[in-house]
């Protein structure tokens, strides 16, 4: 019988699954689906680096390959709104965005998240994210994608909702758990204490796996991706 340890959380001991085999019966050693957490905190181990971190053995277990990505406590500019990442698909400033839209190619899903800043995403998850997005629907579309704030008291819900955002201007599944996506904490132990929030965390990603390994089921058996008019942009200004 193997044992499931789930890294560093308060149920270390705690055989969810028997096996392997129980939690997927068609599980297979292969890597080939991967999931970007990208950590937007300035700690790189943090509450929010916590809570990412809870969904990892669960990706393994499923044998979807996890990634954490933190972006760095270095300033992060706002979008210059130059138009340059339309022609190239890179940014011009060249910094983590552009680190992070390399592997994005690659992905498969992603997990978006953000210490709760006066009930908003981190300003620079919030620069991050407006640069690695804007013009690139390409790269995110189709692709499961889910957001997580830790906060250490309030204004989780409205940060949550930030992050959501960006996933559905760009045709993203959004990957839902049984509660919002949300830890409370000052610190990594005492984020391991919210056990409603590690739980949440647990069960976000089994449903992530879930939706990855349909999407690609339904290729496999020749289910056809949405097909998608030319968008038809149309700016409230007349004359
Ligand atoms: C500038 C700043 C603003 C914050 N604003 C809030 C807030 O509005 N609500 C809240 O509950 N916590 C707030 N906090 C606390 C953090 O969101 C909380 O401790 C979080 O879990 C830290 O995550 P991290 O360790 O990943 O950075 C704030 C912290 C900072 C530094």
């Amino acid at each position: 019988m193997k044992e499931i340890i789930l890294n560093g959380g308060p149920h270390e001991h705690v055989n969810i699954y028997s096996t392997l085999e129980d939690l997927n019966p068609i599980f297979e050693e292969r890597k080939h689906m991967k999931v970007i957490l990208v950590n937007g905190s300035p700690h790189e181990h943090g509450c929010t680096y916590t809570a990412l971190k809870e969904m990892c053995p669960i990706f393994e277990a499923h044998g979807i390959e996890s990634e954490i990505f933190w972006i760095g406590n270095k300033p992060i500019s706002g979008c210059i709104a130059c138009g340059g990442c339309k022609k190239t698909g890179r940014c011009v400033i060249n910094d983590s965005v552009n680190l992070f839209l390399d592997k994005a190619a690659e992905a498969d899903g992603f997990i978006f998240g953000s210490p709760v800043h006066y009930a908003a995403i981190s300003g620079a998850l919030s620069s991050f994210m407006d640069r690695a997005f804007y013009g690139k629907n390409s790269l995110f579309a189709d692709k499961p994608a889910a957001g997580v704030v830790s906060c250490r008291r309030g204004g989780a819900s409205a940060a949550f909702d930030e992050i959501n955002k960006y996933f559905t201007i760009n045709n993203m599944p959004v990957v839902a758990s049984q509660y919002w996506n949300q830890v409370h904490g000052t610190t990594p132990e005492e984020v391991l204490q919210d056990l409603e929030g590690m739980q949440t965390m647990r069960t976000l990603a089994q449903n992530m796996s879930w939706l990855l390994k349909c999407i690609e089921a339904g290729d496999k058996a020749g289910v056809q991706r949405p097909q998608r008019e030319p968008k038809t942009p149309t700016n409230f200004i007349r004359k």
